[in-house]
């Protein structure tokens, strides 16, 4: 019975269609997709706090109203996100104490500091770029819920890429202070944006299942080659240098060379030495705290309904 079922996943996965949540799916699928999508969704949440801490401190009203939308639609995703690893058959609550026992993963970009407000620009610009450039061939993803989830969640982040281009194009339009307040934050962020794609193809453990299920569609160095390829002009158009003296066109490849990606820090920030991954973890774990009256409160209001209807 097990082998008819497995075939029958194995054909829908060769002739490139969707498995849904009632089909069945080997276990490994879907533990796979849960880490991953839960990775993603903890991303999107811890991904609110560098630029949160920015909304107090905005320039004008228009950028704060930008700020706040973009990190609403964040927490926006965080929520979708955890909704589609639930069809997996894991509770928000399994998830959310693996990332507040600081058991889960995600992404190493968010354990960096915003210094600046320039920061904010460059966040949008090169993290939400990146991050489009990893999340749009996960809207062909084999999994249908975590792939329709990522087709609104790419409608809003190219928002979010635009919002923060633009707000450097106007800092780089100021004073001599802005401009370097935006070179400096590009070179402070320009190297861990590479890094997000996941360590090189031939040290990526789970990228060949990954791709033989449909999950992941490129890999972690084609996607990082693509995402340099595609932001060279858009850095000449900014007028910033990308921190990198070994980038350049290379005409025999057709694509940029770029210099050596530090990994040993990457993978000290993943295992939890980043500058900033206790202070993330503690503010994470404090909201939920704090937040525990509310979910008391909205459980009694459910119990109570539930008790008068049942009268
Ligand atoms: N940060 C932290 N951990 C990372 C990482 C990163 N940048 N890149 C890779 N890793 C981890 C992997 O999770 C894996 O650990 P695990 O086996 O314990 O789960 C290990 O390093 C080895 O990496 P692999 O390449 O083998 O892992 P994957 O095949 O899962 O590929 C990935 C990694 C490309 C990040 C893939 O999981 C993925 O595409 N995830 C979905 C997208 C995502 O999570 N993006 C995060 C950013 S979201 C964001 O930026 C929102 C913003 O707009 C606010």
């Amino acid at each position: 019975h097990d082998t008819a079922l497995q075939s029958h996943f194995d054909a829908v996965i060769d002739a490139d269609g969707k498995i849904e949540p009632r089909d069945w799916m080997p276990d490994a699928y879907r533990k796979t997709l849960v880490r991953q999508i839960s990775q993603h969704a903890h991303s999107e949440i811890v991904g609110m706090l560098p630029e949160g801490n920015w909304i107090s401190r905005a320039p004008s009203l228009k950028r704060k109203a930008i700020l706040v939308a973009k990190v609403q639609d964040e927490g926006g995703h965080g929520l979708y996100l955890y909704s589609a690893a639930e069809t997996l058959g894991t509770s928000r609550d399994q998830m959310f104490d693996a990332l507040h026992s600081g058991k889960a993963k995600y992404s190493s970009i968010f354990n960096y500091p915003t210094l600046t407000w320039a920061d904010v620009g460059v966040i949008g610009w090169l993290v939400d770029g990146a991050a489009i450039m990893n999340q749009i061939p996960l809207c062909r993803c084999s999994y249908g819920p975590y792939a329709r989830a990522m087709i609104r969640v790419c409608k809003e982040e190219s928002f979010h890429q635009r919002q923060g281009f633009e707000s450097l194009m106007s800092m780089m339009q100021g004073t001599a202070e802005q401009k370097a307040m935006v070179q400096d934050a590009v070179n402070r962020w320009w190297w861990k944006c590479l890094a997000m794609f996941g360590p090189p193809d031939a040290d990526s453990p789970n990228s060949v299942q990954g791709m033989r299920w449909g999950i992941k569609r490129i890999s972690n160095d084609d996607l990082r080659q693509k995402f340099v390829d595609a932001t060279v002009p858009q850095a000449e158009v900014l007028g910033v240098t990308l921190p990198d003296p070994d980038l350049k066109w290379n005409e025999a490849r057709g694509h940029h060379d770029y210099g050596h990606i530090d990994w040993d820090e990457f993978w000290s920030v993943v295992n939890g030495d980043g500058p900033c991954n206790k202070e993330r973890l503690a503010t994470r774990v404090k909201a939920w705290d704090d937040g525990a009256w509310v979910r008391e409160a909205a459980l009694a209001h459910a119990r109570k309904q539930q008790e008068r209807r049942m009268k």
